[in-house]
């Protein structure tokens, strides 16, 4: 039976891809000490999610070890020596890496190259898949002219009608400590495809979403946004007038592309992964799609001042990923995985998992 070594297997994408590669057959192996409740407080408590898929899968095994123990990681790869590894663990919010430098650092970066290593001196012909995100751009996506329109921004320029490609500048903006830190595990995952030939791959994620995110104020916007419209809160909205744009995409889909890159890897592959335009929204957009599926009216207020080194408009270009991989495409669209978060929160509510 081939393994695979999940870390962050309680957070929403670690998760999800225990689930798709379980029914792939796979034994499941999940690192994850739900450092996301010490990150966010109880909101971000993931033990939840830990509970159903000891509870839901046949052959998984949670182990409580922190990527920043280089001994415990190292050790655990030998032992296990996985068919593929699948890195998803990571403090993943720009607004909290600030008040928390190091602790961002040392899981960011540091957790990266412990697992890298341990892939390169345990089991180096497997796939090693890295959650990166979109913010290794820094704010350099905010350069491209813009046109406003009624509910949205969108790019002014044609070069970039499909997306903001691979090849856009890492370089020389604002990316905000979180952004910083994701740059180095980037690069350090490129580096061992490029230097030691290992098969590694960067998914550089716009905002991944679905109904096991465990959404708060300062990650995980549709899923925090559903919450707030279920339970009458408030949602706040930093600048940009409300129609600053995400392209977002079910976290399925992102486990089907992982599974897709392990089937037939390529060393130090990068790829942006999000909704693509199709499944892209401004905040002021989402609000209309939660209403019309909710009833609810979402409340919220305006803060004129943006968040530091927040994307105007983001959306990915998807057509390198489609190419490399041409089984791959979204198979689910917006207003269903908003649907999907309205019913998880709801069921969430009344106590179920
Ligand atoms: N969700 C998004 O919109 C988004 C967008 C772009 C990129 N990403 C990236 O995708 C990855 C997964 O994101 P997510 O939304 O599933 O995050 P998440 O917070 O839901 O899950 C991350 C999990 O990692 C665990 N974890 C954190 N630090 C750890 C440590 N030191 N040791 C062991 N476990 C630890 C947490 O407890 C949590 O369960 C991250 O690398 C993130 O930067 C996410």
């Amino acid at each position: 039976m081939k393994t695979l070594l999940v870390t962050g297997s309680s957070g929403l994408i670690g998760s999800e891809v225990c689930l798709y590669f379980s029914r792939n057959g796979y034994r499941i192996h999940g690192i994850d000490n739900n450092q996301r409740a010490v990150f966010f407080g109880p909101q971000g408590d993931t033990r939840w999610n830990q509970q159903r898929l000891i509870s839901q899968l046949p052959h998984f095994e949670h182990h409580e070890i922190d990527i920043r123990d280089r001994q415990g990681v190292l050790a655990l790869v030998r032992e296990l020596q996985p068919s593929a590894i699948v890195h998803t663990a990571a403090q993943p919010s720009h607004d909290r890496a600030a008040a928390i430098p190091f602790d961002d650092f040392d899981t960011n970066a540091g957790g990266t190259l412990n697992l890298l290593e341990a892939a390169r001196q345990g089991c180096p012909e497997s796939p090693f898949v890295h959650m990166s995100t979109n913010k290794v751009y820094g704010d350099a996506p905010n350069r491209i002219p813009l046109a406003e329109l009624h509910t949205r921004w969108d790019y002014a320029d044609p070069a970039y009608a499909h997306g903001i490609p691979e090849t856009f500048t890492i370089d020389q903006s604002k990316h905000s400590l979180f952004g910083a830190s994701k740059v180095a595990a980037d690069v350090m995952v490129q580096e061992y495809g490029r230097y030691f030939n290992l098969p590694t791959c960067c998914l550089r994620g716009g905002c991944l979403t679905g109904p096991n995110h465990s959404g708060v104020e300062l990650h995980g916007f549709l899923s925090y946004l559903v919450k707030c419209n279920l339970i009458g809160r408030e949602y706040k909205i930093f600048g940009y007038k409300g129609k600053q744009v995400r392209d977002n995409i079910h976290s399925e889909d992102v486990a089907r592309f992982m599974a897709n890159f392990c089937e037939a890897p390529r060393a130090g592959a990068v790829y942006n992964l999000g909704g693509g335009k199709a499944n892209s929204c401004s905040i002021l957009e989402a609000f209309q799609i939660v209403e019309s599926l909710t009833g609810k009216p979402q409340e919220y207020v305006y803060t004129d001042e943006n968040r530091a080194g927040d994307h105007i408009c983001y959306y990915s270009d998807l057509r390198k990923m489609k190419a490399d991989y041409p089984n791959w495409d979204i198979t689910i669209s917006l207003p269903d995985t908003i649907a999907q978060i309205v019913e998880a929160w709801k069921t969430r509510a009344q106590g179920g998992a």
